[in-house]
């Protein structure tokens, strides 16, 4: 099983320590655990950020990286975390401890979390800046707000503490954004168990299924390859695919219709993200055959276009050209192409986006603009590639035949030195294959 290594994580503070410069301080907590009802929490997902730093998967940790006065003088990685406890482990699980956090993890220290608030007041001391994601967690802000109060407060005998506090993210999600050949692997394994799913969806869907059905058929395969969805799946038959984010899953799959499905699975917190769109009885109609085209050829041509220097903007600018051609040689657009989309016309039925970045979060950290610019792809850089067409089922402004039919069809790209690899390739979006597919012999 591919697993990232103490190595991979140390590197990672590595870079951060070099970037933050001398006398700074880094404080990086983790996600909250959240209750679902009344005691019963859901099941816990570290933030990305501290796991892409740490490795650490429990709750109620925080991690301290300082520097000192000199280069000579490295830096130092603490782990706040909870206390190895027998009772608690007996009824909640294993925690690392303190002695755990030193050996498995190569914190250079650790403490009891209890230890944070009074621990964290010395390690302030003699610092310059302080980095820290500002904004995410307001009771813990409120923590480090006080932190500064009272370590202020001490430092009229004579220790400086930090003057500037800084966006931990700028730096850290430039250096989650630039992915490495060991997350790109990690991605593809995502990919491959996502790809798997949607396969088994378009082989075990009928008619008169319903949409939670056909998503368990996606859950099951997840599951039992030890993921979880790296989001909401959505499973939308007929005109519930015209509804973006659809996740009720709640109606009956009609024959005559298509099914979108958005769904995929995080593998060791790193996200895949597909969509299909396939029949519900195995064969697309004229008109289905017709649209879905028009978006395959626009998705086609977008993936191409997520070249090295090119801009972050250019598969969509691709993709809208394509899909405005399409409407209007399908006579459900009137009017001129470069005017509809210089005004932006083609949002009647193209709302969204076309892509963005993904990683260890399915909308992934990292800037889409510099200096105000639509920022290049650079090698190791993953983005979504999704255009999709959407004729609402009451919109009177297109034939009746149009009307109801949502397609969006999704794939996870890396801009790689020989161009676009497409990491989601494991599962066919052609309507000949497709068909193909559905007509051979169905999962029991
Ligand atoms: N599944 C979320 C998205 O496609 O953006
Ligand atoms: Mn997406
Ligand atoms: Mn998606």
């Amino acid at each position: 099983m591919k697993k990232l290594t103490q190595e991979d994580f140390q590197e990672r503070r590595d870079h951060l320590a070099a970037e933050m410069g001398l006398r700074s301080i880094a404080i990086i907590s983790t996600r909250a655990e959240m209750l679902r009802n009344r005691d019963a929490d859901y099941k816990y997902r570290s933030d990305s950020s501290f796991f892409y730093l740490t490795g650490f998967a429990e709750p109620e940790a925080v991690a301290v990286i300082e520097t000192f006065d000199s280069e000579e003088d490295g830096y130092s990685y603490s782990l706040f975390c909870r206390e190895r406890d027998r009772e608690m482990e007996i009824w909640n699980g294993y925690r690392a401890g303190v002695d755990g956090a030193v050996d498995d993890y190569e914190a250079d220290e650790a403490y009891a979390i209890d230890l944070l608030d009074e621990e964290i007041l010395t390690k302030l001391q003699n610092k310059d800046k302080l980095f820290y994601r500002i904004g995410q967690n307001a009771e813990f802000d409120a923590r480090v707000t006080k932190w500064l109060a009272t370590a202020g407060g001490e430092s009229r005998r004579g220790h400086a503490i930090p003057g500037q506090v800084i966006q931990l993210d700028r730096i850290v999600d430039e250096m989650r954004l630039q992915k490495s050949a060991d997350e790109i692997e990690l991605m593809q394994i995502a990919s491959n168990i996502s790809a798997q799913a949607h396969t088994r969806a378009m082989q075990t869907v009928k008619p008169g299924m319903m949409e939670y059905a056909l998503e368990a058929e996606l859950n099951y395969v997840f599951g039992k390859n030890g993921c979880v969805p790296s989001y909401n799946s959505i499973v939308g038959g007929g005109e519930n695919g015209c509804i973006l984010h659809y996740v009720e899953n709640d109606k009956e799959l009609k024959d005559g219709d298509l099914v979108l499905i958005d769904a995929a699975c995080e593998y060791q917190l790193y996200a895949s993200d597909i969509t299909r769109t396939f029949p519900v009885n195995g064969k697309f109609s004229p008109e289905q055959k017709a649209l879905y085209n028009v978006v395959l050829d626009a998705q086609i041509a977008a993936i191409d276009a997520v070249r090295i220097s090119n801009s972050y903007k250019e598969p969509h600018n691709v993709a809208v050209r394509i899909l405005v051609q399409g409407l209007l040689d399908l006579g459900i657009m009137q009017g001129d192409l470069e005017e509809i989309i210089q005004k932006e016309a083609y949002r009647q039925f193209y709302m969204h986006g076309t892509g963005h970045w993904l990683g260890m979060d399915v909308h992934d950290v990292g800037s889409y603009k510099l200096d105000g610019e639509w920022r290049a792809y650079e090698a190791g850089m993953v983005v979504t590639v999704e255009p999709g067409l959407y004729i609402a089922p009451d919109d009177e402004t297109v034939d009746a035949k149009w009307r109801g039919i949502g397609i969006r069809i999704e794939d996870d790209v890396v801009a790689m030195p020989n161009g676009p690899h497409v990491l989601t390739a494991a599962v066919v979006k052609s309507v000949e294959d497709i068909e193909a597919l559905m007509a051979k012999a169905k999962v029991a």
